[in-house]
């Protein structure tokens, strides 16, 4: 399999995709921040199957990290990055640095109205028009045909949905499955921040929401809510700082299960020093 061009410049990666539209292909896209584990190369396995060209961008985003702690010890690992994509078969990897992605500061608002406002926009605010940010200018080099997002981040998803329509890309956007280790924990980058205590609590949060899941017909939301607080808290060091049982489309919280049709659990835990977020869908 031939191994993928590396560009860094916003010019070289125009270049390469000049070329590839002079011949008629379609390009699909896989924003990334790096440190990739099988989560992020099962959408680029995606994108290359359903493409004519596959481009992957590698950026440590600082515009939406809300905490300066957690851009600091970000994961990165270009190298090996790099050698998991060797394999996969993607043609182009981008990875600027930030004066090239931001020559000049990004000063763009967006509103994403009531979607923006819960959950993680509501945790961590700013970080969802920092993603608003990046992957516009990210769109804007590359025009993509297809752009795929991984449903691990439900609402960025939502956002990204929300962005397009904004802005008037003609993406079509394919949201991917969650990949899991065999335990049960959300494949992330932040998992290797994880101390071997943390690392064996983790499993217990999608355990509990798989099984709040599977008996939800035996609860209401708010006991479903409450039960799967309390079986996460129970299980040192792990601390829910939220679970949101809420309409899947619009992200907003659900009195009841007959609320919403498609409905959607969300949850963030903090592990030690690491965030963890993850959702599985209800029904
Ligand atoms: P990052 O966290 O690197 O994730 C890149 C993509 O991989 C996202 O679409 C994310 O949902 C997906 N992903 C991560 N873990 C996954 C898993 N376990 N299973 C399936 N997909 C998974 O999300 C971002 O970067 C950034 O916000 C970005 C969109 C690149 C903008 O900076």
């Amino acid at each position: 399999m031939a191994k993928p061009t590396v560009v860094t410049t916003r010019a070289a990666l125009l270049d390469a995709l000049g070329a590839v539209r002079a011949q008629g292909r379609t390009v699909g896209f896989v924003p990334t921040m790096g440190a990739l584990h099988r989560g992020h190369i099962s959408l680029v396995e995606r994108a290359v199957a359903e493409n004519g060209c596959a481009v992957v961008s590698v950026f440590v985003n600082p515009t939406q990290f809300n905490n300066p702690n957690d851009l600091k010890t970000y994961p990165r690992t270009p190298e090996a990055d790099l050698d998991l994509l060797d394999e996969t078969g993607v043609e182009l990897v981008f990875m600027p640095s930030v004066e090239e992605m931001y020559p000049q500061p990004d000063t763009r608002q967006f509103d994403f109205g009531p979607t923006g406002q819960v959950m993680e926009g509501e945790r961590r605010p700013g970080h969802f028009n920092g993603v608003a940010q990046v992957v516009s200018r990210l769109f804007d080099l590359v025009h993509p045909n297809r752009a795929y997002f991984g449903q691990k981040d439900f609402q960025q998803v939502a956002i990204i949905r929300m962005l397009v329509d904004m802005l008037g890309y003609n993406i079509e956007i394919v949201e991917c499955p969650i990949v899991r280790e065999s335990d049960g924990l959300a494949l992330s980058s932040r998992n290797a921040l994880l101390t071997p205590k943390a690392r064996r609590a983790a499993p217990a949060i999608h355990h509990a929401m798989a099984l709040a899941q599977l008996q939800m017909a035996q609860r209401t939301v708010q006991q479903t809510a409450q039960w799967v607080v309390e079986q996460i808290n129970a299980v040192a060091p792990l601390q829910v700082e939220y679970f949101t049982l809420a309409n899947a489309q619009t992200l907003q919280p659900i009195g009841a299960w007959s609320d919403a049709e498609r409905v959607v659990g969300c949850i963030a835990v903090q592990a030690e020093q690491v965030r963890l977020i993850d959702n599985i869908i209800f029904k």
